[in-house]
């Protein structure tokens, strides 16, 4: 979800104003997937290196969750989604992995999109924490197989994305999702994340729709179940 900061600078406010219109955005965005069958949304909030960024946008951010928990999750419940946190929990405020706790147990029994929110997320993170869960377990370096590390991977309960969303501009990966992108199909928008709305999604979603997917095998088609 990039851009927040340039929509916001664009208009002469502080950053955490951008990602407070990128919350707004994610919700409309919610809905839209909902309506064309998504199943899974997946989406980078906060990234494991985003703690570099000045104190008080990092605390606007985390500042961001309580007040975007108060405000939509009785909303995204009432409406089926499954709402799901990937991340390293431990390093948030106790009142951010509340409200992070009590969006997933309110939730928990839905049955519609499963929306996960990657906070304080990075792909290699999840990479190293599954291989020390697998050595934890004591399996052996010919159990650690593909199979068995997918398994321990933090999205371990969502298919991989058919689907990879960049917006903002930027064509680089950010230590997202580095294991399951692995078939992904990448779609760039110059779009700035809060301005991301239900045409965009369309527009992605028609870009994936001419894609041919081989799977390093022969062609198939299908519509994206999965982003992110
Ligand atoms: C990247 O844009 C965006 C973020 C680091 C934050 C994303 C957060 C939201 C969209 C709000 C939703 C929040 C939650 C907790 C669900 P950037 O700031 O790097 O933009 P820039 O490249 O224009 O500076």
């Amino acid at each position: 979800m990039d851009g927040n900061g340039r929509w916001a600078k664009k208009r002469f406010m502080p950053r955490v104003v951008g990602h407070k219109a990128g919350m707004d955005a994610l919700i409309r965005v919610v809905d839209h997937c909902q309506k064309r069958g998504v199943e899974y949304l997946t989406v980078y909030a906060f990234s494991s290196e985003n703690w570099k960024r000045p104190e008080d946008e990092v605390s606007g951010l985390m500042n961001l969750v309580l007040v975007g928990v108060a405000k939509y999750l009785g909303k995204l419940a009432s409406q089926g989604v499954r709402v799901r946190i990937v991340g390293d929990r431990s390093a948030v405020s106790e009142k951010v992995r509340a409200a992070w706790n009590q969006s997933e147990a309110d939730t928990a029994a839905n049955t519609g999109l499963v929306l996960t929110v990657c906070f304080n997320y990075g792909g290699r993170w999840d990479i190293v924490q599954a291989a020390r869960r697998a050595m934890a377990e004591g399996l052996s370096p010919e159990q650690l197989t593909e199979e068995a590390l997918s398994a321990r991977m933090s999205l371990a309960y969502a298919p991989d994305p058919d689907l990879f969303i960049r917006t903002g501009g930027e064509l680089r990966v950010s230590n997202y999702l580095l294991w399951q992108i692995a078939y992904a199909e990448f779609h760039f928008s110059d779009c700035l994340w809060p301005d991301f709305d239900e045409r965009e999604v369309d527009r992605a979603l028609a870009a994936y729709a001419g894609r041919d997917r081989r799977f390093g095998g022969v062609k198939t088609t299908g519509s994206a179940s999965s982003i992110a």
